[in-house]
């Protein structure tokens, strides 16, 4: 990975977490922001990872079993879905005018995978987000973590298959 992909990735991942960062300063970092901090988190990363969770932890002095205890109980909130691999696509405003639901739709005909689902082989996890805050490479998916953007839906599917080839 070259050193501008590298600072590329590092600057997207920081804009994702800005995003909740920012929600917890609205609330002052007080404990009671902890469920609009999750849902934040599941805005901007399609799905609660233990990163950023126990980032959230730490951002408002909350045990980290009281923020997974919390994540688990609500329906409304996704753990890190089952699949080897992930891939988000942002159905934010920016991204949805430019083509995410086509790219939703090119991913669903090639590996039968809607969002929230995983392949039966388990290799595959689809999920969708509401902004990665990277709204100039619109429309933007996240592959096991790292963005991606201006993507075409033939782009996303090779994309994809490269990820599943991996280990
Ligand atoms: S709307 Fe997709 S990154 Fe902002």
């Amino acid at each position: 990975m070259s050193e501008q992909t590298k600072t590329s990735v590092a600057t997207q991942e920081d804009k994702r977490w800005s995003m909740v960062e920012t929600t917890m300063r609205r609330h002052g970092f007080q404990p009671r922001a902890l469920i609009e901090a999750l849902h934040s988190a599941q805005e901007a990363y399609g799905f609660l990872d233990t990163e950023p969770m126990r980032k959230i932890s730490k951002g408002l002095k909350v045990p980290y079993s009281r923020v997974y205890g919390v994540a688990t109980f609500y329906h409304y909130f996704t753990l890190k879905p089952q699949g080897k691999h992930t891939c988000v696509v942002c159905t934010g405003t920016a991204c949805y005018i430019k083509g995410a639901q086509q790219l939703l739709n090119s991913i669903d005909e090639n590996f039968k995978v809607k969002p929230g689902e995983t392949t039966p082989d388990n290799k595959l996890s689809v999920l969708t987000a509401r902004c990665f805050g990277s709204c100039g490479l619109a429309p933007a998916v996240v592959f096991d973590g790292k963005v991606a953007g201006k993507l075409k839906p033939g782009e996303a599917v090779e994309k994809i298959k490269e990820m599943v080839k991996s280990k």
